[in-house]
């Protein structure tokens, strides 16, 4: 079922998963564009969630920040009563693929289990209220890793694409997009569902591959390969992902997906040597860099590239993402703004203006983490 609904005036948000990489950024761009709009800022601060990352809202009368899990029916019920909200813009998840390798419960209970509790306290207010239906809207984030993998000469990722996810956090994703699709077919929820390539910019944590590279390289450790380092993905920068999903909360379709992407596929190993390439340069020109970052690949009078290390493979590793975004261009008019070459030296300079926000992020889990993923006594497996 695909019906256009009137358009809702004044959009008051919950943003779910707020304090996250997108999340976050997105609250940013919404409130620059909307600045007097009503939006709570709902996040649980997993720990990839960093009340930091909102730092500035605060001005905006109409933003408020609550800690807070999604699977809280109650209190997401309040929280959408007390500020009648009519719009729901869902980021919260649990969202690395190699920590849903080691750990799928959180996952599932997340990012299925999470979202349906979204969507029954949605459908409670929006729909079986007092005053029977209002205006509505309910935008779930989900990724392209829910369509599986390619190989080197398929076509990239339509909307149309069957589903066929590979690890447990793309099976959970998918989980999550099944039941949006069945609270707007049977219930008559107004839904929208974005699915998105690989996102970088500020606030990512590093765990994810560009992040970690930047951060490694800044303290002259291994950069990590998994296998070949011949696998690829579609980079989008951030923001892009951002006024895509605004493009789908103004003007998307009831019921819709739509595909976001950047049209711009990059090998692992390639990113690996551009980022590798501009550090080096950057330390180069610029002294001020080897002095605050001593330890440093450059400081250590080394080559980024040298650090590269390829070590045992992700299992189960999707080969190849690449993503068909005619239907979002043609239908919504839009297209990402930032090439890659330009996304990513902007997203290492803001690693390297904002050392404290990673430093502090990079905490004893974070610490762990490393260790569980990538060492054994001190060193990276091959
Ligand atoms: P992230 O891990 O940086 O942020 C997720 C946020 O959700 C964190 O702030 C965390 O605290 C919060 N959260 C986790 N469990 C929660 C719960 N039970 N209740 C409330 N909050 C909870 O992830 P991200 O990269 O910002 O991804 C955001 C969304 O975008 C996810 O749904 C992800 O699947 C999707 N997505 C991400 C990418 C990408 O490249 N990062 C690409 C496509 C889609
Ligand atoms: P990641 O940032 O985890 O995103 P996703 O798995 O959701 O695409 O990884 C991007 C790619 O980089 C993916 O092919 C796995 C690879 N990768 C490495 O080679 N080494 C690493 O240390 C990490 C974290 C990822």
């Amino acid at each position: 079922m695909s019906v256009t609904v009137d358009p809702i005036i004044d959009k008051r948000l919950l943003v779910t998963g707020a304090a996250g990489f997108i999340g976050a950024n997105f609250c940013h761009h919404w409130l620059r564009k909307h600045p007097r709009t009503t939006l709570v800022a709902l996040d649980a601060l997993t720990y990839a969630g960093n009340r930091h990352n909102l730092e500035g809202l605060e001005q905006h009368a109409g933003f408020r920040f609550v800690q807070g899990d999604i699977n809280d029916a109650p209190l997401v019920e309040r929280l959408m009563t007390d500020h009648h909200l009519n719009v729901v813009v869902h980021f919260a998840a649990e969202s690395h693929v190699d920590r849903s390798i080691h750990d799928p419960d959180a996952f599932i209970q997340t990012n299925i289990i999470g979202t349906h509790n979204l969507l029954r306290v949605a459908k409670n207010l929006w729909l079986d209220g007092p005053q029977g239906r209002i205006p509505h809207r309910f935008h779930h984030i989900s990724t392209d890793e829910v369509y599986g993998t390619l190989g080197p000469q398929d076509p990239p990722f339509r909307e149309a694409t069957p589903y066929a996810p590979n690890s447990p956090y793309a099976a959970s994703k998918a989980g999550a997009d099944h039941l949006v699709r069945a609270y707007q077919h049977t219930y008559g929820l107004s839904t929208t569902t974005s699915n998105c390539s690989n996102n970088y910019g500020p606030y990512h944590f590093p765990e994810k591959l560009i992040p970690l590279i930047i951060v490694n390289i800044l303290h002259n450790k291994p950069l990590p390969l998994y296998g070949d380092g011949r696998q690829i993905r579609d980079w989008l920068y951030v923001e892009d992902h951002c006024r895509g999903i605004a493009a789908i909360l103004e003007q998307g379709r009831e019921g819709e997906s739509y595909n976001i992407g950047g049209c711009n596929e990059w090998a692992n190993i390639d990113i690996v040597l551009l980022i590798g390439q501009i550090m080096d340069e950057l330390f180069a020109s610029d002294p001020r860099w080897l002095q605050a970052y001593p330890h440093s690949a450059a400081a250590q009078g080394r080559k980024s590239a040298d650090l590269i290390q390829h070590v045992r493979d992700r299992p189960g590793h999707d080969r190849r993402y690449a993503i068909d975004a005619t239907k979002i261009t043609r239908e919504l008019g839009f297209q990402p703004a930032v090439d890659f070459p330009t996304g990513i030296r902007q997203t290492i300079l803001w690693y390297l203006e904002h050392p404290k926000w990673w430093r502090a992020v990079m905490d004893g889990s974070y610490c762990q983490w490393l260790e569980r993923q990538y060492e054994g006594d001190g060193h990276y497996r091959a």
